[in-house]
């Protein structure tokens, strides 16, 4: 049986910390300790401000755990879409800011002694089934005009099967996620910073000082950041300007140097992505917008299809996982101050499928505006920025979420809570309400209030994940409703908790 992990979390250890047991004050708050948030906290001890890190698991329990460990100024939206949008100016701006992202984890990595399996490698974006040659063409004009150094075109990437034409971005890099956020945390130590995990961030105001409501402990700061991956403090602003998608991995051990050690990609949509880490080769995609979608188990065996089509050498899937990711609607993490707020409060969100990059920029941009020096990415990932040339895409999306809300009137998933089976959940009516039910594996219910506590759309059953993921934007509980994922902070209403009669 694969396990149901990622790589990274069976192979790394991250350092222990304490939870925040008396209120705190600190120049800057940073609520996250992921790649983001660990990242700014990192710039921040550098540029001799204190700094307490708050997490509400145990450190590096979010996305950056779920992750594939590409680190590309490839955009995963296409330069040519960008300039569109934005123009070429900004597209430079972007493609410089992903590329001084990479050598930014490089010279931290050798600074800092970090062992992470970091490393420098192509990476080829290929032609996914039926897709012209002539986007390979746009792509890297558009690259080029980006300001991107060696992107050529190839005849293949260079796998056994004929993958037919590709652009090869060099200096790429990958490396272990976990093992690096560890490297980041006994650096954020060492020069003074605190680390406090098991700390659930309740609510946070901005003004002088801001503060972060942590339990029955407050604390006070100068600034506060939140890079809980989607914000928790902001109720819409940003919401309407993303969406939501699940994405799923793979992974299985392949002979050793049968499989070159490179990134890819195709130029599908959803696109698949493939890596190699110790012989396990990764492959990834099948994403779908979260809570839309009853098929993540069989999205694993297409991808597992995918990959041994292409792989034959490859054996029996031992890792699988999947995440979320946040799809800004043009392009663009949101990285700044959090709009209709105080100045001091800052967040970083919209990471898409490039967040590793994102977050690593998060930390480089946010310390800057809290410190007071000016950046040139300021304006390209200003979360205010309205994007007017993406209002198709934006209303297409924002239908979408307002269309989620004709689940209050649907039927429920199964008429009874006895069609549940053992470790599945399902979306069961009772009256004018809805319910969350999961059944355990010994067969016992947990029932809780199906309504989002964000903005109250209906949460729906992930099967492969076993997670009730929210469809409007971007909230996951897990199975007995614990929130995973913002932006609700709460978890699910409880009704009922396990009904261990009825299990007997
Ligand atoms: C399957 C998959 C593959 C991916 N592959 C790539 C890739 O190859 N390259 C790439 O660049 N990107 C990739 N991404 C995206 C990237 O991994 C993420 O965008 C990135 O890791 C997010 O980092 P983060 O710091 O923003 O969020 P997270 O890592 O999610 O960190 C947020 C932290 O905030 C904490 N938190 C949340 N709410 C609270 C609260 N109220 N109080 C206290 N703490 C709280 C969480 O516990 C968590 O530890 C992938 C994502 C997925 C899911
Ligand atoms: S995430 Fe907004 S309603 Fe659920």
């Amino acid at each position: 049986m694969p396990r149901h992990e990622s790589i990274w979390s069976a192979t790394a250890a991250l350092p222990e910390c304490g939870s925040v047991e008396e209120n705190v004050h600190v120049d800057v708050c940073v609520i996250g300790g992921g790649i983001a948030g660990l990242s700014t906290a990192y710039h921040l001890c550098k540029a001799g401000r204190s700094v307490a890190v708050i997490d509400d698991g145990p450190l590096a329990s979010g996305m950056t755990r779920m992750t594939t460990g590409h680190l590309t100024n490839m955009l995963d939206d296409r330069y040519f879409e960008l300039e569109k949008l934005h123009g070429e100016e900004s597209m430079r701006i972007a493609a410089d800011s992903h590329t001084a992202a990479i050598e930014s984890i490089d010279e931290i990595v050798r600074r800092e002694g970090i062992d992470c399996d970091f490393s420098r490698l192509d990476g080829y974006l290929f032609l996914a089934a039926g897709d012209k040659p002539e986007t390979l063409d746009r792509e890297l004009d558009a690259a080029h005009r980006a300001g991107l150094k060696g992107v050529e075109r190839v005849a293949r990437a260079p796998f056994e099967w004929n993958t037919g034409p590709a652009l090869r971005f060099p200096r790429q890099g990958q490396f272990h996620p976990l093992k690096y956020l560890a490297g980041l945390a006994q650096v954020i130590r060492r020069d003074g910073g605190r680390i406090f995990c098991h700390s659930h961030a309740d609510h946070v105001e901005g003004g002088v000082p801001a503060l972060a409501h942590v339990g029955r402990h407050i604390v006070t700061a100068d600034a506060i950041v939140v890079a809980t991956n989607v914000p928790i403090n902001n109720l819409l602003a940003i919401h309407t300007k993303q969406a939501p998608y699940m994405t799923y991995v793979v992974g299985a051990r392949v002979p050793a140097g049968s499989v070159p050690k490179v990134l890819a990609w195709d130029t599908g949509d959803p696109y698949h992505y493939i890596r190699l880490q110790d012989d396990v080769l990764i492959v990834g995609g099948e994403d779908h917008k979260s809570g839309q979608a009853t098929d993540s188990p069989q999205r694993y065996r297409k991808l597992e299809a995918w990959a041994r089509s292409r792989f034959p050498a490859m054996g029996e899937v031992e890792f699988m996982w999947g995440g979320q990711v946040m799809e800004p609607a043009d392009f663009l993490a949101f990285i700044g101050h959090n709009p209709m707020d105080h100045d001091n409060i800052f967040v970083a969100t919209g990471d898409s499928g490039m967040g590793l990059t994102h977050g690593t920029i998060a930390g480089i941009l946010l310390c800057d505006l809290i410190v007071g020096r000016t950046n040139p990415w300021e304006k390209l990932y200003s979360p205010s920025r309205v994007p007017l040339k993406a209002a198709a895409d934006l209303a297409r999306e924002d239908l979408n979420m307002a269309a989620q809300y004709g689940d209050w009137l649907t039927a429920g998933d199964v008429k009874s809570v006895d069609d549940i089976a053992r470790d599945s959940g399902a979306i069961v009516r009772r009256g004018l309400e809805k319910l969350a039910v999961y059944r355990d594996a010994s067969g016992a219910l947990h029932e809780c209030h199906a309504a989002c506590p964000h903005l109250g759309c209906i949460v729906q059953w992930n099967p492969g994940e076993k997670t009730w993921d929210c469809p409007c934007h971007g909230s996951r509980f897990d199975a007995h409703g614990h929130v995973m994922n913002g932006p609700a902070n709460r978890d699910l209403l409880l009704v009922k908790r396990a009904d261990h009669k009825r299990a007997a």
